[in-house]
């Protein structure tokens, strides 16, 4: 068993700014990072930014900056927008760092070594914005080779070949063997699909002449290698690995405790095939990683705008960091986690993102903070009190139903046998469980109507059944709330005056999900006072 719940992401390209869809990718994962540690694992995640290639080359060439210049800017970009949507990741993997350098060229001397590099000509319709060579079968209906590959010319040239083809088979069985190898289902059988048609074995170089923006090729100065080899390895070169050992069992302990077959992979639909699914598996197959080494792939959607895709050429792309500057960090984390569903496609709209902060952070959640620790003051001068067991019972009970099918744990880690349906993973519907839940505390509010009770029966026990219940909801909800919402979470736990050691202030140590059961507030704690969480955004 790995000591490590390891989760990477895509790394982002740095040819350009960062976009919602990066942004989307990375907290997604955060959160997933986040519900780990909050189970009490320990967490390596690893996210960074892909430097080198011909795109970053040209639109350096573009500004008249070198290419290291050039992405040293758009890296920092990158960088400060995790920290402002608190993304926290334990390794930073950036292409052009020299462990990854030498990690990738050991790999490659060792497959050249073992024969399953070799060079050979080719010549054919190359694409320049693809960066590949053409064949008919991404020609059109009209025989034409479509506008989505941009300039496309003829070039004759020698490259340096990965026998890709060879491991065709065990490819597939890998698939048929694993049922979750990839998640969702739709996505495992579109992978399926496109390994038996695959043919052909996997060009990997560039030469100098065209593109010296890479890592050279170590057994052949006048090439770079292109792509694949430069940033799939970087899930491996950065979690310690080394390219000299080609048995996993003998691959440093520090390497062995991170990596397994659970090892997720959070990437977007367009890179599931081919660069992840088949040419990123044959590569860790051919390395020598066992069957039972083999990551898991979680493969989400695209957000879209207006139906159509976001792409720079277009114009439509959706900034970011505009978006946190006028509304935070927790306005965008909580839009992006419950307005998707993970696997799907959605639309972005900031109008959206709006009226879910408005309806279900300031109305829904935040108020239930507020009236729970007002009334708490007015009636009983702060003081919670685990009432007598038959009214506490009573009270808790028609709320306890509702924490026993919150379905938050369910909804992470897949749904059997309680909730056959779950998909693990599914961050959208542990952010509905929860909203769910804020709303039926509400509702439990309501019908309890305490401000009646006060009048009628001021110290009755039954009151104070119901405002040690209601503190109890608030405090479970700040944990389950925690992963998506972590600056939210830490204000509940600061109004209701709970695990303030100033050690575990704005640390995530201070959530654990073993605490979100009821009764952990001891008997006549004294709540502090409320304070505006989430105030409402008017447009
Ligand atoms: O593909 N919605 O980098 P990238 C959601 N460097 N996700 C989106 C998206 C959108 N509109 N647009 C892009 C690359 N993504 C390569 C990966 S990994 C060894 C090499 C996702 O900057 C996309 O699916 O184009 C990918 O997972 C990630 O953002 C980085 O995209
Ligand atoms: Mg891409």
């Amino acid at each position: 068993m790995p000591k490590e719940f390891y989760i990477t992401t895509a790394i982002d390209y740095t040819n350009s700014a960062p976009h919602i869809g990066h942004a989307y990718e990375k907290i997604l994962a955060d959160v997933i990072a986040r519900y780990h540690r909050l189970k009490g694992e320990k967490v390596f995640f690893l996210t960074g930014v892909d430097q080198h290639g011909q795109k970053v080359q040209q639109s350096a060439a573009k500004e008249g900056v070198p290419p290291a210049e050039f992405v040293k800017g758009v890296t920092q970009k990158f960088v400060d927008l995790w920290e402002k949507l608190d993304v926290k990741y334990d390794e930073w993997a950036a292409t052009t760092d020299e462990r990854h350098k030498r990690v990738v060229q050991g790999m490659l001397q060792r497959l050249f070594d073992e024969k399953q590099i070799y060079k050979d000509k080719q010549a054919g319709h190359y694409s320049i914005r693809q960066e590949q060579f053409l064949t008919d079968r991404e020609r059109g209906p009209d025989g034409e080779f479509g506008p989505e590959w941009g300039q496309v010319e003829f070039r004759e040239e020698e490259n340096y070949y990965f026998k890709l083809n060879d491991h065709k088979e065990w490819l597939l069985r890998y698939i048929d063997n694993r049922k979750d190898a990839v998640i969702p289902d739709f996505r495992q059988l579109e992978l399926r699909n496109a390994v038996e048609k695959l043919s052909g074995d996997l060009c990997i170089s560039r030469p100098k002449s065209r593109l010296d923006w890479g890592i050279e090729l170590p057994f052949d100065k006048d090439f770079v290698t292109y792509v694949w080899f430069d940033a799939l390895s970087n899930y491996i070169s950065f979690a310690g690995y080394d390219p000299t050992i080609d048995n996993y069992e003998a691959q440093p302990k520090e390497f062995r405790d991170r990596w397994s077959k659970d090892t997720l992979q959070v990437i977007g639909k367009d890179i599931l095939i081919p660069a992840h699914g088949i040419y990123w598996l044959i590569m860790l197959h051919s390395l020598g990683f066992p069957d039972d080494q083999i990551p898991q792939l979680l493969v989400h959607g695209w957000w879209n705008l207006g139906g159509a895709k976001m792409s720079k050429s277009a114009g439509n792309v959706v900034d970011p960091e505009l978006l946190v500057e006028k509304y935070g960090a927790e306005a965008l984390r909580y839009y992006l986690m419950n307005d998707i569903v993970v696997g799907g496609d959605a639309d972005f709209s900031e109008e959206r993102l709006v009226t879910r902060f408005n309806t279900d952070l300031a109305n829904t959640l935040g108020n239930l903070v507020n009236r729970t620790l007002n009334m708490a003051h007015r009636y009983r001068e702060g003081k919670v009190s685990q009432a007598s067991l038959v009214e506490k019972n009573h009270r808790e009970c028609q709320l306890l139903g509702l924490t026993e099918v919150h379905g938050f744990e369910e909804a992470f880690e897949g749904g059997a046998p309680k909730y056959p349906s779950l998909k693990p993973y599914s961050v959208d519907d542990a952010v509905h469980h929860i909203q769910a839940f804020c709303f039926h505390v509400n509702r439990f509010v309501d019908l309890e109507a305490p401000w009646k009770l006060a009048k009628e029966s001021p110290e009755s026990e039954r009151l104070t059944a119901v405002l040690y219940t209601l503190a109890e909801s608030v405090r479970v909800i700040a944990i389950l709330i925690s992963p998506v919402l972590p600056k939210a979470a830490h204000g509940i736990f600061d109004q209701l005056n709970w695990k303030m050691e100033p050690e575990l202030s704005g640390k995530e140590e201070r959530f654990h999900l073993d605490d979100a059961k009821w009764g952990g507030l001891p008997d006549g704690h004294v709540v502090g006072k409320p304070v505006p969480l989430f105030p409402r955004i008017e447009l």
